[in-house]
């Protein structure tokens, strides 16, 4: 009897087998077989029209697979700071959806600012987790476009003004979001700096600065990152549409730097068919544009990538095989998201997201002053809390990063909530319209009485509070078009005036993306320069002004006193906005405190500043060689200790200075940074390495990254300005490999 069984156990199992020979599954479906390998076979059952169809939208956030291979759509959503809300199939307007809310974290300016790269790999989590969670493939962000001006609309969506600090944080952002299997895109690829004019100005930039300071976070994010997409910009580069332009496309993002992800336009920034296929398009997005005019709607048939490039094809004009090679593109990054099955399944609203949230609200903001420890307040304090900022929506808002967080604290709740709702009062001091994109739309409120309130409420407080700065609305922090003035807007210069009239004890928040004049900045006793916090400002901003939290943020941007003072605006119009649609880079590589060290203009604030509520000593700063071979790595050390009462953290800069460059040099340049914990009385010792190719600058005639033969110093420093220890060594010099390959 045992014996029958057996053997008919051994018939089923065979027979199941048999059956499943016959269903086996196509090698593009069977992931115990390489990915190239599926590809490649994939690509053979594709007809052109298929190939065609991966290659461009069917929707303002969606390209359409293959179906009849079961080739799964690819869903896209903007980033960076969250998942942003579901949007009509056509049309610029919410889909009104109840179950697209997020956790909306700080803006990645003020990631930049908390000088920590491990917490910018849990930022990159929260935002895959949530993207998985929301079934997105593609989360269009990190921006790492370098800040060369304060008016730019979109800077509080990058990483700010150095490419080491934007590299360092953009990397594990990347990683963090794709260990979910969701795509990060880096954007805008290359050199959107403006958004005045974003969509047609052509930029004009020396060789030297595009390699050494506006290409280096978009390197670092293909090849230390593994970004798997990466967005062309709207703008020209050297009379061509960086979305297709054969340069930087082909030449440095895919041939140098071996980018093997998809190339998608920005939306609506593809311009031409025979470009776009020949330099290095893989995917058009866009809405209400046939991709030659707008407003047409569901045009996506007649986009460039579509009918018109099938004709080419179909004529012999272009040859099959550039699409295919799109479609091999896009197909890979299928198998690394929508049809990776090993891929976690992601998770929204949790306890966690939320306090990565404040974590990173709390790191970022940046202490300026704090004349005779005004700050932290102490318990018991009567606040007056005054300023628009301190309860307006700023996830509203901005263009594309605009947000629906399920959580927003407002810093007056936030205020409210940690010293105690008798101790503080409010007033809204000034006030601004709703968001929006044309124009600024006029505030429901009477100014005058607002301010009167205001001063009234001021007087009659211990201290106050006044948190204002910029917003998100049109020409201030928002895409599509640049700030107006550098000044802060809505008249808060003339209300901290006047409060300050009635209540010396005012201390100014600053909540923006950019550098703002500050003509009060000598007459209060503190200023804090806050971003837009996300879901968790408010406790965030608490944590810091009761000193529950020490500061430890520094600064990713210089913060001129006049807007003259910054380079992009030293030379006249022709540098910024542009004259005739070209914008020239007059200033090179001296951008931020590159220009203020090398010109000696002394910013208000530099780059790298950040007080805190303890305070630090530097000392033993050493190198672990005098001199170094090209391929050697600098071991540099240094001890830092906690000499106050309170715990805190202290971001240690190392700068780079060469005695005798072959070529001009700026004074120094960001080579590493380490951000250290100390209790009270606590030492340690703080170690970064530099490799020496990191020293390197890029000869744009030979086309080689060069080191010379000389001697370096390193300087250590609490900021760009506040030098705290040098060492001195020597390279030998090398030349790297032709076209822009660095050494190992
Ligand atoms: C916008 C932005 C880009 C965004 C895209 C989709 O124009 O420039 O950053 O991801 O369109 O909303």
């Amino acid at each position: 009897m045992i014996f029958n069984r057996i053997a008919i156990t051994a018939l089923l199992a065979a027979a199941a087998t048999a059956a499943l020979a016959d269903n086996a599954l196509p090698p593009y479906l069977d992931d115990s077989l390489p990915a190239e390998q599926r590809i490649e076979d994939a690509l053979t059952r594709m007809t052109l029209d298929d190939k065609i169809a991966l290659i461009h939208a069917q929707s303002k956030f969606s390209t359409p697979g293959c179906p009849r291979l079961g080739i799964p759509e690819i869903w896209m959503s903007d980033g960076p700071h969250g998942v942003r809300v579901e949007f009509d199939w056509d049309e610029w307007q919410s889909a009104g959806w109840t179950n697209d809310s997020c956790t909306a974290l700080p803006a990645l300016t003020c990631l930049a600012a908390t000088f920590n790269p491990e917490l910018a790999g849990q930022y990159g989590n929260v935002v895959g987790e949530e993207a998985r969670f929301r079934k997105k493939d593609i989360i269009l962000g990190p921006g790492v476009n370098i800040y060369r001006t304060p008016l730019s609309g979109r800077n509080f969506e990058y990483t700010g003004e150095d490419p080491v600090l934007a590299s360092r944080i953009v990397v594990p952002y990347i990683k963090g979001l794709q260990q979910n299997g969701v795509s990060a895109c880096m954007k805008h690829f290359a050199l959107n700096n403006q958004e005045h004019n974003r969509d047609a100005v052509n930029v004009i930039v020396d060789e030297r600065a595009l390699n050494e300071l506006y290409l280096p976070a978009f390197r670092a994010g293909v090849t230390e990152g593994g970004v798997w997409a990466v967005m062309g910009s709207y703008n020209k580069y050297k009379g061509t549409y960086c979305t297709h332009n054969d340069t930087l496309v082909n030449e440095i993002l895919k041939k140098q730097w071996g980018f093997d992800g998809v190339f998608i336009t920005d939306w609506g920034s593809a311009h031409d068919t025979r470009e776009a296929a020949l330099n290095g398009l893989d995917i058009e997005m866009g809405s209400w544009t046939n991709g030659l005019t707008w407003g047409k709607s569901n045009a996506y048939d007649d986009y460039y990538m579509a009918e018109p490039l099938k004709r080419l094809v179909r004529s012999g004009e272009i040859d099959e095989k550039v699409v295919d090679e799109k479609a091999r593109r896009v197909l890979r990054l299928c198998l690394r998201t929508n049809m990776n099955r090993q891929r976690p399944w992601g998770s929204m609203h949790t306890p966690e997201h939320l306090a990565v949230a404040r974590e990173v609200a709390r790191e970022g903001i940046v202490l300026l002053k704090n004349e005779k420890c005004f700050l932290p307040l102490r318990d018991g304090t009567r606040i007056a809390v005054i300023g628009e900022n301190a309860v307006k929506s700023l996830t509203k808002g901005g263009g594309s990063s605009e947000l629906k967080p399920r959580v927003e604290i407002s810093p007056l709740q936030g205020i409210r909530e940690r010293f105690g709702e008798k101790n503080v009062t409010f007033s809204l001091g000034y006030a601004s319209g709703e968001p929006n994109y044309s124009n600024e739309l006029p505030s429901p409120y009477d100014a005058d009485s607002l301010r009167v309130a205001a001063i009234e409420t001021a007087r009659n407080a211990d201290v106050v509070i006044f948190i204002g700065g910029l917003n998100k609305n049109y020409r201030q922090d928002c895409e599509g078009e640049d700030r107006a003035t550098y000044d802060l807007p809505f008249g808060q210069n003339e209300l901290i005036a006047a409060i300050r009239e009635v209540n010396p004890r005012t201390a100014v928040v600053i909540v923006s993306g950019n550098a703002v004049a500050m003509p009060w900045a000598e007459k209060v006793p503190a200023i804090v320069q806050s971003w837009y916090l996300g879901s968790m400002g408010g406790p965030a901003l608490a944590d810091i002004l009761s000193g529950d939290v020490n500061p430890s943020g520094k600064l990713p941007f210089s913060i001129p006193v006049n807007l003259t003072d910054c380079a992009a605006h030293a030379f006249g119009e022709s540098a910024y906005p542009g004259v005739d649609g070209n914008v020239r880079y007059e200033e090179g590589l001296l951008v931020g405190y590159r220009w203020h060290d090398t010109r000696r203009i002394p910013a208000r604030y530099p780059f790298g500043h950040g007080l805190s509520y303890t305070a630090f000593r530097y000392s033993d700063l050493a190198t672990d060689k005098k001199e170094y071979a090209p391929t050697d790595t600098v071991t540099v050390t240094m001890t830092l200790e906690n000499k106050g009462k309170v715990a805190g953290a202290e971001t240690v800069q190392f700068y780079a200075a060469q005695k005798a460059p072959r070529l001009p040099r700026p004074a120094k340049e960001l080579k590493g940074f380490a951000k250290t914990s100390l209790a009270p009385g606590e030492k340690k010792t703080v170690t970064v390495t530099i490799p020496v190719a990191d020293l390197a600058y890029y000869d744009d005639t030979l086309r080689r990254w060069i080191v010379d033969d000389d001697e370096f110093t390193i300087l250590a420093g609490a900021s760009s300005t506040d030098i705290r220890g040098k060492a001195v060594f020597k390279t030998s010099s090398y030349s790297s490999l032709a076209d822009n390959k660095r050494l190992p």
